[in-house]
């Protein structure tokens, strides 16, 4: 049977973080939707030039872009056990497309963990947080620094601090979570899938509460 794992959370309180560890437990494919926006912008593809202008602003990329660009990558031959989903969906229209694209597959949303955090916390972490250039592996300069100031620890590239991490911008982005992302908190915990988890405490003590949830 596939299994499919929506984590839901604010920016910055470590979904891709999580998502990363959890990854290995569990097997899954870890399919971030801003990765592939970022990875999209970095080969300047139609898509990538498209996202890009919303992406800077702290909006959220218009649904029928998204929701094609993860139909495609839910598609392909890695997915066939299911996947770990970070960052979509983002809006109801989203959970709306991604039910009806995982019942196309036999599939359904399994677990929905939704990670919290106090807005200082979130506004601390993304100011802190370094990125990697190849494959955005991520790192805080206080507490997940990596081994050597500016060198990602898994594959040597470059860390970055990504544009949308600037002051103004993560405020925006704070802002259009709470009002075109949270509703999704009552649309999975009214379908039984929602399990929350205070992410505002060390990187392993989420990740444990995470797996038990995932039953690991
Ligand atoms: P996206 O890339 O998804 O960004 P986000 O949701 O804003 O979340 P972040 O990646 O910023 O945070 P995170 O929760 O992954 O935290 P992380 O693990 O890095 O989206 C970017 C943009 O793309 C959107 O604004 C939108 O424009 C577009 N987009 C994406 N998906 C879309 C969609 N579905 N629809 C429309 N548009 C979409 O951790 C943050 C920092 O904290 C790191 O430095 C980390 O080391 C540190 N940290 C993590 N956990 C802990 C801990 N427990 N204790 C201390 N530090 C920690
Ligand atoms: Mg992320």
């Amino acid at each position: 049977m596939r299994t499919y794992i929506v984590l839901l959370g604010p920016p910055g309180v470590g979904k891709g973080t999580q998502a990363e560890l959890i990854a290995k437990t569990t097997g899954l494919p870890h399919i971030s939707s801003g990765d592939l926006f970022r990875e999209n912008i970095k080969d300047a593809t139609e898509l990538g030039t498209q996202a890009q202008s919303f992406m800077n602003k702290g909006e959220l990329v218009p649904d029928d872009l998204t929701i094609a660009m993860i139909r495609n990558r839910l598609s392909q031959p890695d997915c066939s056990q299911g996947a770990l989903l970070d960052g979509f969906p983002r809006t109801t229209v989203q959970a709306e497309a991604l039910e009806k694209l995982l019942a196309e597959f036999g599939g359904k949303v399994n677990f929905v963990p939704y990670i919290t955090a106090s807005e200082s916390t979130l506004v601390e972490r993304l100011s802190g947080r370094w990125t990697c250039k190849a494959q955005g592996h991520i790192f805080h300069e206080k507490y997940n620094p990596p081994k050597k100031p500016g060198v990602c620890d898994v594959d040597g590239s470059e860390l970055y601090q990504r544009d949308d991490d600037k002051a103004e911008t993560v405020t925006r982005r704070i802002q259009v979570y709470f009002k075109q992302t949270a509703p999704l908190i009552a649309y999975y915990r009214e379908r039984g899938s929602l399990s929350e988890i205070d992410g505002a405490r060390p990187i392993e003590k989420v990740t444990a509460d995470l797996l038990a949830v995932l039953g690991k």
